[in-house]
């Protein structure tokens, strides 16, 4: 049974996200790969799904979110779609599509809107891909920006720690926050950086920043749905906290079946014609 009902039953877009953070509504958001969980999330009264680059990790197995493609992207976020009638659907462009220049990322953004029907996408960095920011824009695309931890960037930081703990950095954060903003974004998240950064962010901004340890200040929260959900239990950093265990819940059943199957008690004469 579910314990929560979505106070508005409408359709989330961008512009209800902008009256949510005006009226101090939290923002849920998180994310999902296909079209099983996606029908569940939706239908439990999440406000965001992102199809995360995280499927890189979750779903494909691999250490880092590079090297996931804007085809495997596509085929995750059209599945999504397929399951979901309320949330706003936001898709990540996934590593070397759009940091090269901003013709590439509009290409990118746009087969992303166009093959899988998602709602939006969402980019790491500030100033360093501002130009594919607004090239993606100027097409009318609603684009979430990400700064902070931006697991993109792996190989360049070297560590999956918090950032911004330094001034300059902090600073860095802050502009690049405003310059997302001017440029037209919708919605920031903010991964991964102290909590007294993110709420002054957040306070500074008009748009809805969405936080993964940030911090109760930001107007939002996202978890990956693997970590959540105690699917993914090799991971469990401070902020995360964990609704189920359903890797236990998932080998016992399992683990039951082939007992069943083993000593014959599966199927029954009741489960055969
Ligand atoms: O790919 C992802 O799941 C994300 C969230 C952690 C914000 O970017």
């Amino acid at each position: 049974m579910s314990t929560y009902t979505a106070s508005d039953p409408r359709k989330v877009t961008t512009r209800r996200l902008a009256e949510m953070k005006a009226k101090g509504e939290k923002i849920a958001m998180l994310t999902a790969y296909d079209y099983s969980m996606a029908t569940l999330i939706d239908q439990a009264g999440m406000d965001v799904i992102l199809v995360g680059d995280s499927a890189s990790n979750v779903m494909a197995g691999n250490t880092t979110t590079l090297p996931i493609t804007l085809d495997q992207m596509i085929y995750h976020a059209k599945s999504v779609m397929k399951g979901v009638k309320r949330a706003l659907v936001v898709c990540d462009l996934p590593f070397g599509t759009y940091q090269g220049n901003s013709l590439e990322a509009l290409a990118s953004a746009i087969r992303i809107m166009k093959e899988s029907h998602a709602e939006a996408v969402k980019l790491e960095g500030g100033e360093e891909v501002i130009e594919s920011v607004r090239r993606i824009l100027s097409a009318g695309i609603p684009v979430m920006g990400h700064l902070g931890l931006t697991p993109q960037s792996i190989n360049k930081f070297g560590t999956y720690n918090v950032r911004a703990r330094e001034e300059a950095e902090a600073e860095k954060l802050i502009a690049d926050a405003r310059m997302l903003q001017d440029a037209g974004c919708f919605a920031l998240v903010l991964e991964k950086i102290p909590a007294q950064l993110a709420t002054r962010v957040s306070a500074e901004l008009d748009i809805p920043t969405i936080g993964i340890g940030a911090g109760g200040g930001c107007d939002g929260q996202v978890l990956v749905m693997h970590d959540m959900l105690g699917i993914n239990q090799g991971f469990s950093p401070r902020f995360l906290r964990r609704y189920a265990d359903l890797a236990t819940t998932i080998t016992d059943a399992v683990g039951s079946y082939i007992t069943d199957v083993k000593s014959t008690s599966f199927p029954n004469e009741k489960e055969q014609y």
